[in-house]
């Protein structure tokens, strides 16, 4: 039923921050299912275009609809791991408690997690590799552990569509490898997964959908139709240069 509509439909999208458009007039829809890498040089507009489409900045014009409705109306489907760089991981609590937050939106939030919960948080965490960890201090993890224990906590909101921005940042080999089988097993239980990507060497063998952007949409499709050589020095310049796949 769901597969009928896009996952995600954006239509004549613009975003401002005061009077500079950081995005501008963006088109996009990702398919049901897909699993699409969104990319982009420092400062094109990725976390916003996210953030916008989540409704956590208000655009200065344009439609967003999430399988054909409006966000909240489908919030309960919807997971969002941001970039971990934007997050303050000094507050006090243990990685079993981060992870249990993701089960609110099903609570409710007056209702406490109780043992089925825990359950869940703790499969989650040993689904990231992350059990050991569960009493830990989260500000006392690495950085690729903190990103695996906010990817656990997506997990545990029974999400149809997830939202990630550049989890494979700043990550070791082993987190990497772990976010990656993640990435797979989501596509592969047919949920829709979009992620911000910055290293371009890798699209290819990760994803099968991508999104080009730099302020404007560049392109946007399947990856054998849309990265291209052409689309990629559009979306980059000169930078293209370096990181040119095809090179
Ligand atoms: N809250 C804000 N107020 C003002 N300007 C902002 C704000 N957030 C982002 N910007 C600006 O908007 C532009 C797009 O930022 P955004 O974070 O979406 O880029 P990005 O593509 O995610 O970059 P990066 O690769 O560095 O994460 C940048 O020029 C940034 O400086
Ligand atoms: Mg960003």
């Amino acid at each position: 039923m769901m597969n009928a509509k896009p996952a995600v439909n954006v239509a004549d999208l613009t975003v401002a921050y005061r009077d500079r458009p950081v995005l501008w007039d963006i088109d996009l829809q990702v398919p049901a299912g897909a699993l699409m890498a969104v990319v982009g040089p420092n400062g094109a507009g990725k976390s916003t275009l996210l953030k916008a489409i989540l409704g956590l900045v208000k655009p200065v014009a344009g439609m967003v609809e999430l399988f054909g409705q409006p966000y909240r109306a489908v919030a309960k489907k919807i997971a969002y791991v941001p970039q971990r760089t934007s997050v303050d991981w000094d507050f006090p609590a243990t990685v079993r408690d981060v992870v249990l937050m993701g089960t609110y939106g099903q609570l409710g939030w007056f209702r406490r997690p109780g043992q089925p919960q825990r359950k869940l948080a703790d499969e989650a965490l040993a689904r990231m590799g992350m059990q050991d960890y569960a009493n830990r201090q989260i500000s006392q993890l690495s950085g690729g552990q903190q990103q695996r224990v906010f990817l656990a906590r997506s997990l545990v909101q029974g999400a149809e569509l997830f939202f990630m921005d550049e989890p494979f940042q700043g990550v070791d080999a082993t987190t990497e490898e772990v976010i990656l089988k993640l990435l797979h097993e989501l596509r592969n239980a047919g949920k829709t997964v979009v992620v911000v990507h910055h290293d371009l060497g890798t699209v290819r063998d990760y994803f099968d959908w991508v999104t080009l952007i730099n302020v404007k949409k560049i392109a946007s499709g399947q990856l054998s139709e849309v990265f291209t050589p052409e689309n990629i020095s559009q979306t980059y310049g000169h930078r293209a240069l370096i990181a040119n796949p095809s090179a």
